[in-house]
């Protein structure tokens, strides 16, 4: 074993750079208090017989994980190879202290393996646009944090996505970094003032192939304005349908996927996303009253379907904010599983502290923290959801 105080990097510097973040998140995600701040400290301090070596190994282990995993989905290889480091020595001691067959242990080694199981793989691209609406009129259910994933997760992979926000919050316009204030054209001006939705669509600036049409607050008057105006339904939809024809007469590729994130109720603007859509994904909270409620959204699909869209499905269903301590997430897990045995995704995702720091940093967990589990998650939903199509 490696003495105290000797000296670590170059090894250590590989890790220094997630290393903070990864102690945060793994200190909240396995309630263990964790605190020393570098990666020289945690192996020197292993080293010493007084030190807590669960908690510096599970770090140190976690930390080749997730660098390992940003080397594949960055592409930039970074090898560790111990033989060629010396310093390496003490991190596989710390390893090797390690009980593998504890929690933890199994925990990191499933990640890994999922992780494994998505390097590499590439995402299939539909054959014709997938317009698939966001949608459950419960709030806080992660129907936002839903789209940006998903939406970023297929455009990392390349394909080709938009962004609808029709929630006057705006909160899919600020996870994804695009300016929404009062002065921007937005999708108010799309569904209101008849403006072409190539007009008011940005960039998102962190991932390419990926677009938003954002919303502003005058969106909020949008619900009381549209009753008044012709075919008010459809309004959404016909934007999209020019939007489609625009980009093939531009020359532009075709859009893969649109994702509408609708708002927390079942107004007008949110039958505008049923009329434009052909799917419907339904994110689902791993709580009590989850499934109240579902049955009045599936009672307003059904009347959408019988009236106005005769198309649209309720495709695809994502179970959120998962809880695996808790006996009562898995069982609402099982019972949504059980009625919906074909649209639940396999994918489920936890509740994690870094999907819901990532908007406050104007970023979708795929970019923020590119080796969490959330990332892992929305990751595996959005190959589940292409490899459905
Ligand atoms: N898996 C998760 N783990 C932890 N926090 C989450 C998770 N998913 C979402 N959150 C957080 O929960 C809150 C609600 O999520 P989100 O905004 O996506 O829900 P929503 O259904 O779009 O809400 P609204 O109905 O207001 O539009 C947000 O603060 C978000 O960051
Ligand atoms: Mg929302």
């Amino acid at each position: 074993m490696k003495k105290p105080g000797s000296k670590i990097p170059p090894f250590a510097a590989l890790f220094s750079s997630s290393f903070g973040t990864r102690r945060e998140a793994l200190s909240e995600k396995h309630s263990i208090p964790i605190v020393n701040d570098s990666f020289d400290e945690i192996v020197s301090r292993e080293t010493t017989p007084e030190s807590a070596p669960e908690t510096a190994a599970l770090m140190v282990l976690e930390a080749v994980v997730v660098e390992k995993v940003d080397n594949r989905i960055h592409g930039e290889a970074i090898e560790v190879k111990a033989n060629e480091r010396p310093e390496a020595a003490p991190v596989r001691n710390v390893m090797d202290t390690m009980d593998e067959t504890s929690p933890l242990a199994s925990q990191l080694a499933s990640e890994h393996q999922r992780r494994e199981r998505l390097s590499g793989r590439k995402l299939p691209r539909p054959n014709t646009t997938r317009y698939m609406t966001v949608s459950n009129q419960k709030g806080g259910v992660g129907k936002t944090t839903t789209t940006v994933n998903l939406a970023a997760a297929l455009a990392i992979a390349g394909l080709n996505v938009l962004v609808v926000d029709i929630d006057p919050q705006g909160n899919a316009s600020t996870a994804l970094g695009v300016e929404h204030h009062a002065d921007v054209d937005s999708i108010y001006d799309v569904l209101i003032n008849d403006m072409p939705l190539a007009d008011v669509i940005a960039s998102c600036p962190d991932i390419d192939h990926l677009l938003i049409a954002p919303a502003t607050i005058h969106l909020a008057g949008a619900e009381i304005e549209l009753v008044s105006l012709v075919a008010r339904e459809q309004r959404l939809r016909r934007a999209l349908d020019v939007y489609a024809k625009y980009r093939e007469a531009q020359g532009m590729e075709r859009l893969d996927y649109v994702f509408i994130d609708c708002p927390p109720s079942l107004g007008l603007l949110t039958v505008n996303a049923f009329v434009a859509a052909r799917e419907v994904l339904i994110p689902i909270q791993c709580e009590y009253y989850a499934l109240e409620g579902l049955s009045q959204l599936l009672k307003n699909i059904e009347m959408i379907q019988k009236h106005l869209n005769a198309d649209l499905v309720v495709s695809t269903i994502l179970l959120t904010m998962y809880d695996g301590r808790t006996n009562l997430a898995a069982q609402v897990a099982n019972e949504v599983r059980e009625h919906f045995p074909n649209q639940v995704l396999q994918a489920l995702i936890p509740r994690s502290v870094r999907i819901s720091e990532a908007p406050s940093y104007q970023q979708t967990v795929i970019t923020y923290d590119s080796s969490s589990t959330g990332a892992l998650s929305y990751l595996e939903a959005a190959a589940e959801i292409a490899e459905r199509a």
